[in-house]
C-alpha cells in the first residue's frame, strides 16, 4: 500500500505522518508532500524510525511524486483556524488548493481512495468531487471527508462524563463536520443512558470542540494531534479495507443515497473499492430528529457553495 499525506509538512500531516510510520502494516510506502521546503526534511527525520515502512518527501509545486501509485491520498493541505475564524472563513484559501489537488489527482492517480481533512469539509469534498468529475474519473465510493475527530472527541468525552475507558465507547457521528450539522447519536451508545441535561450540554460541546483547542492554542492554530490520531485512525481503516479486511466500519461524509442532502456523515462498511456500503444509521430519539431536520439546510448550502465553486 502506498499512503500519499498531502500537506504532510503541517501540524495535522506531521503528527498523522509519524503515526502512520508507526502503525502501517509491513512493507506499506509513505509519501510526504508539501509546498513547504521542510517536507524531505520531514521525511528524512521519520526515516529513522526502525519500522518497516518506507518514507519518501516532495516539496515544492508539483505532488506528482508522492501521488504517482499512491492507494489512499490524505489531503490536510491548506490553512488553519485561528480564533474568531469559523471554518466557513477558511474556504477561499482552501477551496483553491483543494481544487487543484483533485485536478492532479484526476491525472495523476485517479483510482486512489482520497480523505479530504481540508476544512471546511462539508464544502471542499463537494469541491473535490465536481473536478473529479469534470475530469471524467469520479467514483463516489473512493472519495471521503474525514470526520473521524468529532468520533474520537464523542468517545473522550462519553468516557470522562460516564466513567468509561473511551476505547470501549462506539459512536455514531452523522452529518456533517461543522458545528450543527455534527451530530452525535448519543442514544446509540450500548450500556449508557443520558439524562436530557446531559445530552443538552454534551452535544453542542462535541459539535463546537474545535473552538475549546482553537482557543487554548490562541492563535498558534487548530486541533492537529487529535486529528493527526483520527486522520491515523480513518486511513488505517481504509488501508485494511483495501488490503481485503472484512467488517471494517468508520463514520465519514461520503456522497451516498442523497436522503438528506448530496454528501452526508453517516456509518460505511469499507471495502476494496472504498465504500462498500453506506450504513443505515439507526433509530433516532427525539432530539436527535430534531437536530437532524434543523442542520439540513446548512448542510444543504455548505454543499451548494462548494459545488458552485467547482463550477467555476
Ligand atoms: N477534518 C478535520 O477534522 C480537521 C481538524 C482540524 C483541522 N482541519 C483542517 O486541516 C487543515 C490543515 O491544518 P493544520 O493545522 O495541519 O495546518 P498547518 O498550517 O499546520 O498545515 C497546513 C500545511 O499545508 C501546506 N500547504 C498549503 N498549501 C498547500 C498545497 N497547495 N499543497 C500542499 N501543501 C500545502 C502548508 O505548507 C502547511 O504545511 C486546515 O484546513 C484545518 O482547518 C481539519
Amino acid at each position: 500500500m502506498k499512503v500519499a499525506v498531502i500537506g504532510a509538512a503541517g501540524g495535522i500531516g506531521q503528527a498523522l505522518a509519524l503515526l502512520l510510520k508507526n502503525q502501517l502494516p509491513a512493507g506499506s510506502e509513505l509519501a510526504l508532500y508539501d509546498i513547504a521546503p521542510v517536507t524531505p526534511g520531514v521525511a528524512a527525520d521519520l526515516s529513522h524510525i526502525p519500522t518497516p515502512v518506507s518514507v519518501v518527501g516532495f516539496a515544492g509545486e508539483d505532488p506528482s511524486p508522492a501521488l504517482e501509485g499512491a492507494d489512499v491520498v490524505l489531503i490536510s493541505a491548506g490553512v488553519a483556524r485561528k480564533p474568531g475564524m469559523d471554518r466557513a472563513d477558511l474556504f477561499n484559501v482552501n477551496a483553491g488548493i483543494v481544487k487543484s489537488l483533485a485536478e492532479k489527482i484526476a491525472v495523476v492517480c485517479p483510482k486512489a481512495v482520497v480523505g479530504i481533512i481540508t476544512n471546511p469539509v462539508n464544502t471542499t469534498v463537494a469541491i473535490a468531487a465536481d473536478v473529479l468529475k469534470k475530469a471524467g474519473v469520479y467514483d463516489k465510493r473512493r472519495l471521503f471527508g474525514v470526520t473521524t475527530l468529532d468520533v474520537i472527541r464523542s468517545e473522550t468525552f462519553i468516557g470522562e462524563l460516564k466513567g468509561k475507558n473511551p476505547q470501549d465507547v462506539h459512536i455514531p457521528v452523522i452529518g456533517g463536520h461543522s458545528g450543527v450539522t455534527i451530530l452525535p447519536l448519543l442514544s446509540q451508545v450500548e450500556g449508557v443512558e443520558f439524562t436530557q441535561e446531559e445530552v443538552e450540554a454534551l452535544t453542542p460541546r462535541i459539535q463546537n470542540a474545535g473552538t475549546e483547542v482553537v482557543e487554548a492554542k490562541a492563535g498558534g492554530g487548530s486541533a492537529t494531534l487529535s486529528m493527526g490520531q483520527a486522520a491515523c485512525r480513518f486511513g488505517l481503516s481504509l488501508v485494511k479495507a483495501l488490503q481485503g479486511e472484512a467488517n471494517v466500519v468508520e463514520c465519514a461524509y461520503v456522497e451516498g443515497n442523497g436522503e438528506h442532502a448530496r454528501f452526508f456523515a453517516q456509518p460505511v462498511l469499507l471495502g476494496k473499492e472504498g465504500v462498500e456500503e453506506v450504513l443505515s444509521y439507526g433509530a433516532l430519539s427525539a432530539f436527535e430528529q430534531s437536530a437532524l431536520e434543523s442542520m439540513l439546510d446548512t448542510l444543504r448550502g455548505d454543499i451548494a457553495i462548494g459545488e458552485e465553486f467547482a463550477a467555476k
